[in-house]
C-alpha cells in the first residue's frame, strides 16, 4: 500500500530491512521513481560515482544461480575487506553479536546449528526471494571511502523511496562477497568496485524474520553536544534495545 504521504519521521522510523519477499515484481514506474529520488543524493563535489544495475526476471535468477554456484565452490571475489575481527572487542562487536542473535532468533535457528546459519546466509544470494537487486557499483578513487560514503548517501534515499511506496529493501554486503561473478555476469568492467546490492520489492508480511526491529543504542552512546543545550532531555521515540 503506497504510503507517501507519511510524515517523514514515520517514514524514516518504520524503515527496515526486508528478508522476505514475495515474488510479484514492482511496476516499472515504481521502479523508475525509485532511481530517480536515489539519484537526488549528494555526493563529493556532485560526483554521482554511483554506476547501478538493476536485475530482474531470468537475469535475476540466472545471476542468483551464478552466486550460489560461487558460494559453494569458495569462489570469493570481494573488493573491499569485511571481517568480524576489524570490530574489535567491545562496542561493535557486541552489537554485531547482538544483531545476530536477534536474526537467528526470529528464524528459530540456535547458535550451535552451523548448517541452518550457512542455509540462512545463502538466503542472501537468492535475494532473499526478492523480484529485483540493484547492484552499487563505485570507481576505485583513492582508498574509496569518499565515495563509498556518497554510495551510502544514494542507498538510504532508495531505501526510503521504496518505504514510501509501501515496499521494501535490504541493503547486502554478502552480495559484493563474489564482485567478479556479479561483473562477469552483467558484463561490468574490472575498474567499476562492486560495494553491496540491494534487494527489494513487496516485503512477505507474514514472516517471522520481516516482524522484528533491531533498535538502536541511546543517542548519548553516539552523539556528544558541545554548547548545545536541551537536545538529550526529550524522548527520541527510538526504542533502545542494542
Ligand atoms: C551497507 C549494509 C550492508 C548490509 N549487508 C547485509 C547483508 O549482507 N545481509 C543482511 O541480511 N543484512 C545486511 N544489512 C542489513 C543490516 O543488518 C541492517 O541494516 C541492520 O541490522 C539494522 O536493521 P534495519 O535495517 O532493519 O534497521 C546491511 C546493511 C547495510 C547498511
Amino acid at each position: 500500500m503506497p504510503t507517501a504521504a507519511i510524515p517523514f519521521t514515520d517514514l524514516v522510523r518504520s524503515r527496515h530491512s526486508v528478508r522476505k519477499f514475495l515474488p510479484d515484481p514492482v511496476p516499472p514506474a515504481e521502479i523508475r521513481g525509485v532511481l530517480e529520488d536515489a539519484q537526488t543524493a549528494p555526493s563529493n563535489c556532485n560526483t554521482q560515482p554511483w554506476t547501478v544495475h538493476v536485475v530482474s526476471g531470468a537475469a535475476r535468477d540466472g545471476l542468483s544461480k551464478e552466486l550460489l554456484q560461487a558460494d559453494e565452490e569458495g569462489r570469493v571475489s570481494s573488493d573491499f575487506s569485511f571481517d568480524y575481527a576489524d570490530f574489535g572487542e567491545g562496542t561493535y562487536l557486541d552489537r554485531a553479536h547482538h544483531h545476530a542473535a536477534t536474526l537467528y532468533g526470529a528464524r528459530g535457528i540456535s547458535r550451535s546449528d552451523r548448517a541452518a546459519r550457512k542455509a540462512a546466509a545463502r538466503e542472501n544470494l537468492d535475494f532473499y526471494g526478492a523480484p529485483h537487486v540493484a547492484f552499487l557499483f563505485m570507481p576505485a578513487f583513492g582508498d574509496g571511502v569518499r565515495a563509498a560514503g556518497d554510495i551510502g548517501m544514494y542507498a538510504q534515499n532508495f531505501l526510503l523511496s521504496l518505504t514510501a511506496r509501501g515496499l521494501g529493501g535490504i541493503p547486502q554486503t554478502a552480495l559484493g562477497f563474489y564482485a567478479d561473478t556479479v561483473r562477469e555476469f552483467l558484463d561490468v568492467p574490472k575498474d567499476l568496485k562492486l560495494l553491496f546490492g540491494i534487494s527489494f520489492g513487496t516485503a512477505d508480511q507474514t514472516s517471522p524474520v520481516n516482524n522484528f526491529r533491531i533498535g538502536r543504542t541511546a543517542l548519548e552512546q553516539s552523539v556528544v553536544l558541545h554548547d548545545t543545550p536541551g537536545v538529550f532531555n526529550g524522548g527520541d521515540g527510538v526504542r533502545h534495545d542494542g
